[in-house]
């Protein structure tokens, strides 16, 4: 009987086949216990009575609920305790975390993380997940600068996400495929559910909050049209970025969040975050045969300038985004 890997097997054959690797087999295995105590806080959310609103607002301005500072205290916790980062950023946190003046200088590497994506779903169950993207610590620098995150997306040397859904799945990517880790939650294992996973070619599903739709440039307005009169995709928005890029990633599908202009004033805002939410995916999507775009640029190509930046988002399988690259800026 074919026996289903377990992360940690799994993580084993990748360190005995990439010895270099290790730091980074380990760091993954800390970012998976991460996702089971999250995975737990998120079932138990409703009888630990830590549903609505913490009442505080964070630094994108939006209500920050209990859950996402739960997420944010332990991942900070959890991954300065490892050794293995000199500074953390979170999209929680104002300014960078130094790490250095915990004896943890050594750190190899700066981690980005979105704790908790989709807060806006907590109290109504549905999936939410917990982003992360790890790049090397840039030398000659001080462990907190924060150039460290100004690295661009094709730099990351691990990225991915833990979607807690109707089951929690792990998704990560070292650079050499993308996989997804199923947990089972009664032993307390992730076992492999997908390896190498790929995009389907067939755009089965567009991904927008359309409501937004008179706000966006005549590209965006363009391209919804397409994908939903031309190619007739179907329509799904869960609204947490994770949960909506996990279906299109195995069903086949575009997500896209593009800048919206809501007073008429030609500037086009973004919303999504290039280092917490951007960058990861976009990863992700290039290890699975997909393209992510910020309007004309490639997101993994994409210098931040600062740790915060948003971008524009339009990302899915390389056909459907090779139509959206032809389409011209004003349409
Ligand atoms: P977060 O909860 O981390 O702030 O992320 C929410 C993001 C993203 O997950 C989702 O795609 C998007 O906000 C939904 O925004 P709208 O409600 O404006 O559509
Ligand atoms: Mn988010
Ligand atoms: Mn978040």
């Amino acid at each position: 009987m074919a026996f289903t890997p377990t992360l940690t097997q799994y993580l084993l054959g990748q360190l005995a086949a990439h010895p270099d690797r290790k730091d980074l087999v380990l760091i993954m295995s800390d970012l998976a216990t991460i996702g089971k105590i999250i995975s737990r806080e998120t079932n138990r959310a409703g009888l630990a009575s830590i549903l609505g609103a913490a009442g505080s607002t964070n630094i994108q301005d939006e209500e920050v609920q209990k859950l996402d500072v739960f997420a944010n205290e332990l991942c900070k916790n959890y991954l300065r305790t490892t050794g293995h980062f000199c500074a953390m950023a979170s999209e929680e946190e104002d300014t960078v975390v130094d790490l250095g003046g915990e004896g943890k200088g050594g750190g190899k590497y700066v981690i980005a993380f979105d704790p908790l994506d989709g807060s806006s779903n907590i109290d109504v169950n549905v999936s939410i997940g917990t982003i992360f993207s790890v790049h090397r610590r840039l030398p000659d620098l001080p462990t907190a600068a924060p150039e460290h995150f100004l690295q661009p997306g094709k730099e990351q040397v691990l990225a991915g996400y833990i979607l807690y859904g109707s089951s929690t799945v792990l998704v990560f990517s070292f650079g050499n495929g993308v996989h997804e880790f199923t947990l089972d939650q009664s032993l307390g294992e992730f076992f492999l559910s997908r390896d190498r996973m790929q995009v389907p070619k067939k755009c089965k599903y567009y991904s927008v909050n359309e409501a937004n739709f008179k706000y966006f440039q005549p590209r965006d307005q363009k391209f919804v049209t397409y994908l939903r009169d031309e190619l007739g995709c179907g329509a799904r928005y869960i609204g947490s970025f994770a949960a909506d890029f996990h279906r299109n990633l195995i069903t086949g599908g575009i997500f896209l969040y593009p800048g919206v202009d809501k007073k008429g004033t030609g500037e086009y805002k973004p919303k999504l975050r290039l280092n917490f939410e951007a960058k990861p995916m976009a990863f992700l999507l290039a290890h699975a045969g997909g393209l992510a775009m910020a309007d004309s640029e490639e997101i993994l190509a994409i210098k931040p300038v600062d740790v915060h930046q948003r971008v524009p988002i339009v990302m899915g399988n390389k056909e459907v985004m090779r139509e959206y690259a032809t389409m011209k800026k004003d349409a």
